[in-house]
């Protein structure tokens, strides 16, 4: 049985399975200043990637309730992962029950919906850990708002561990950043845009540029995420008024706060005062 939620307004909560949701929030401290934030990061139980349905939704679930138990009203799954795995369900199946007021956002199809604006040759790629590329969450949702483009993933699993281990902007990074992206561009070698679907790898977007051929575009997601955002914040002005706003932004963890302050600052440029917490 869930404890009651706080009625009154609270930060906009947002989760990511470790730190890679913090490229997302970077986004929205940036354009939307004005409201407070509370990030939460699962890095006890990172990397969600190799996890199965059924846990990927049972942790993203909790880290839902946490976040509404401390206030948040509107959750952002900044995590394609989690995204993919368990926003519809939780969307459907939990938050009548929760509270048929409070939201949860996913991050895929905000950075579905722009991707006709962006390729020409109507050939897209999607590189994403194991769980987002098996669940073709992309490949669908991108099917039915663009059914003439075609879409071709690529699981990417030793990404997330080169960003969590600050091995991304290493000379040992090259070989697996060649490596998927060879693979992906060998599958469908008409793509010419390629999404990052997974909130770490904006880190490895260097690297990732110098094996692409000329012609082939990374898509970012942090930008069109934070649109949506916007646009959503203004279209249901209900919910806008649920979310305080005195330019606020705290953090929490599952793991180790020593160990979080070091890793975000890598993501941030700054210091951040964390918290830990337990998940369940
Ligand atoms: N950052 C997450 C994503 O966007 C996943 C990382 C993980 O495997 O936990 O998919």
């Amino acid at each position: 049985m869930m404890t009651k939620l706080p009625s009154q307004p609270g930060p906009i909560g947002v989760f990511d399975s470790g730190y890679g949701g913090l490229t997302i929030l970077q986004h929205f401290r940036e354009i939307l200043p004005q409201y407070d934030y509370i990030y939460l990061g699962d890095n006890a139980r990172t990397p969600y990637g190799p996890r199965s349905f059924e846990v990927v939704y049972e942790f993203t679930l909790q880290a839902v309730n946490k976040l509404f138990e401390m206030g948040c009203h509107l959750v952002i799954l900044a995590c394609n992962t989690a995204s993919a795995k368990a926003l519809r369900n939780i969307q459907q199946k939990n938050l009548p029950h929760i509270d048929p007021n409070r939201r949860v956002l996913g991050i895929i199809r905000p950075t579905v919906e722009i991707v006709n604006e962006i390729t020409k040759t109507k050939h897209v790629g999607v590189l994403g850990t194991a769980g987002t590329i098996q669940s073709q969450t992309y490949n669908i949702e991108i099917a039915k708002l663009y059914p003439d483009i075609v879409t071709v993933g690529e699981a990417c699993p030793m990404w997330v561990p080169l960003v969590e281990n600050s091995e991304y902007n290493q000379p040992g990074a090259d070989y697996f950043v060649k490596k998927y992206v060879d693979n992906i561009l060998c599958k469908d070698p008409q793509i010419d845009t390629l999404i990052l679907g997974c909130t770490h790898y904006p880190l490895l977007a260097p690297k990732i540029k110098q094996f692409l051929p000329e012609g082939v575009r990374l898509l970012s997601q942090g930008q069109y995420v934070v649109k949506s955002l916007q646009d959503y914040l203004q279209r249901h002005p209900e919910m806008d008024e649920k979310c305080t706003k005195q330019g606020r932004c705290s953090f929490y963890t599952t793991e180790s706060e020593a160990k979080f302050a070091i890793a975000a600052s890598v993501f941030l440029k700054e210091k951040v005062d964390v918290h830990r917490i337990t998940l369940e």
